[in-house]
């Protein structure tokens, strides 16, 4: 809305889920029953869910009435032509493969793709991303810009990836040994940082040069195309659709999580441009997914999935999105909580090293700060640090992560500005007695994936 400063959100609540109010004494019951990680909570001990942005949208009117359309017939269905239809027109790709998540894609292609002796590169691998690499028995590389691991430095395309690495990794690495180059837009794990169209340009032709495969993490498409919109030369004008489409088209395929930019609580897919690779990937997903014409979904997940991928590359929603994940940025900033600048779209990321100064990495700052918030206020948020993506050396030392960070995800169209001023007030309080905050050891974990089921026990 031009010439006002409030911007509204451009939707009306039609149907409410109650939030229920915990007290201090029952939120510090719930968290030692949940080990101090907050994935063991229940939903119903949570007052602000920011756990995630993934499957966490509110649908619209418009995506309920397509699940009544939905067809669930086995092969062939309605719904399965028109989510293609919407994913054809805009990736380009003219294969699919439906998914009931995006990690269900990742194990797909990377299991194919990938095995010992093979390298994967990207700006950041998302966790379930560089898990299924691993698992698959290769190697993934994460090669963000310089500046994307500074949490304070502003930078407009953060999100980018190092192309003179990217060109060495592949001369060292030799290029038939590369299993895929993945961009992930916007970079998740680097804070929500957006790439370049130029980056993704240049990562187009390096892959081409040397036959390598590049592949887009597209699950925040939408959020990124706002980005190259306000902030790349030579955008101004292009709507927010023909951006995204613009850098589809640079890549050989993409790997879609559509529980972030397809607005719906479940669906994936993988898209492709070459048919020898479709039809491989195609008996992974009748083994393990479904049928070709409904991998996991539903008619119905795939007939919103066609919706939402329309709706949000609606200028209202995308300006909306963007602004209000900045709101809650921007109060934290004048708060002085450290934050990950510029705010990215999906989420804020608060700098836990910074934040808890005196928490040494072995005693996981961010995981206190996640445990506080809980405490505190009944936000629920993720740890994105050595919880996430530490590593054990031979003698079993822990080798940190770059950074120990607290994300913040705002789920799509669910919150409002009150929501987003209450958590402020909650780091308010927290700042106070900051210094009387001691970090946890970990006293049980999985081997993959382990911040998901780790328990905590405080210091
Ligand atoms: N890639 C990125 C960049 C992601 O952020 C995610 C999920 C995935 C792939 C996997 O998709 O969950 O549908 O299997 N991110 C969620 C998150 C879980 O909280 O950021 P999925």
């Amino acid at each position: 809305m031009e010439g006002f400063k409030t911007i509204i959100e451009p939707f009306k609540i039609k149907m409410v889920e109650p939030i229920s109010i915990t007290t201090y004494s029952q939120r510090k019951h719930y968290l030692e029953s949940a080990h101090y990680n907050p994935f063991l909570l229940n939903s119903d001990q949570v007052m602000i869910d920011l756990l995630t942005d993934s499957g966490t949208s509110a649908m619209s009117s418009e995506q309920w009435a397509g699940i009544m359309r939905g067809d669930e017939s086995y092969a062939g269905a309605r719904s399965w032509r028109r989510m293609k239809e919407v994913v054809h027109e805009l990736t380009g790709c003219p294969y699919l493969l439906p998914t009931h998540q995006g990690r269900a894609a990742e194990r797909i292609l990377y299991s194919y793709l990938g095995g010992k002796g093979k390298t994967f590169i990207s700006n950041t691998h998302f966790d379930t991303t560089r898990a299924n690499i691993e698992f698959s028995g290769a190697e993934a590389i994460d090669i963000p810009i310089p500046e994307g691991t500074v949490p304070s430095l502003e930078h407009p395309f953060k999100g980018n990836m190092d192309l003179k690495r990217l060109e060495a990794l592949i001369a060292e690495k030799g290029a038939q040994n590369i299993g895929a180059v993945v961009l992930t837009v916007t970079n998740n794990s680097g804070g929500g940082q957006p790439v370049s169209m130029e980056n993704a340009r240049e990562i187009g032709s390096i892959c081409k040069k040397n036959h390598v495969l590049f592949i887009l993490d597209c699950c925040r498409i939408a959020e990124n195309s706002y980005y190259i919109k306000h902030r790349e030369a030579g955008y101004e004008h292009y709507d927010y659709k023909t951006i995204a489409q613009e850098m589809f088209n640079l890549a050989d395929g993409a790997i879609m999580s559509a529980k972030k930019d397809g607005l719906v609580n479940m669906g994936g897919f993988l898209a492709l441009r070459d048919k020898e690779l479709s039809e491989a990937c195609q008996n992974l997903l009748i083994i393990t997914e479904g049928f070709t014409t409904y991998g996991g979904l539903s008619g119905r997940d795939m007939e919103a999935i066609a919706i939402g991928l329309e709706e949000v590359f609606e200028p209202d929603y995308l300006v909306y999105r963007i602004k209000s994940t900045a709101f809650l940025g921007d109060h934290l900033t004048s708060l002085g909580v450290p934050i990950i600048r510029p705010v990215g779209g999906h989420a804020v990321y608060v700098d836990a090293k910074s934040f808890y100064p005196h928490i040494p990495v072995e005693e996981y700052p961010g995981q206190a700060l996640v445990c506080e918030l809980y405490l505190k206020g009944g936000i629920r948020s993720v740890e994105i640090g050595s919880v996430m993506f530490g590593k054990y050396d031979e003698a079993g030392k822990l080798v940190p992560a770059a950074m120990e960070l607290v994300r913040l995800a705002i789920p799509r169209r669910v919150y409002t500005q009150s929501h987003m001023e209450f958590i402020s007030e909650v780091f308010e309080k927290l700042l106070p007695d900051k210094e009387s905050v001691t970090g946890l050891e970990i006293t049980q974990e999985p081997k993959f994936l382990r911040h998901f089921t780790a328990h905590f026990r405080r210091l």
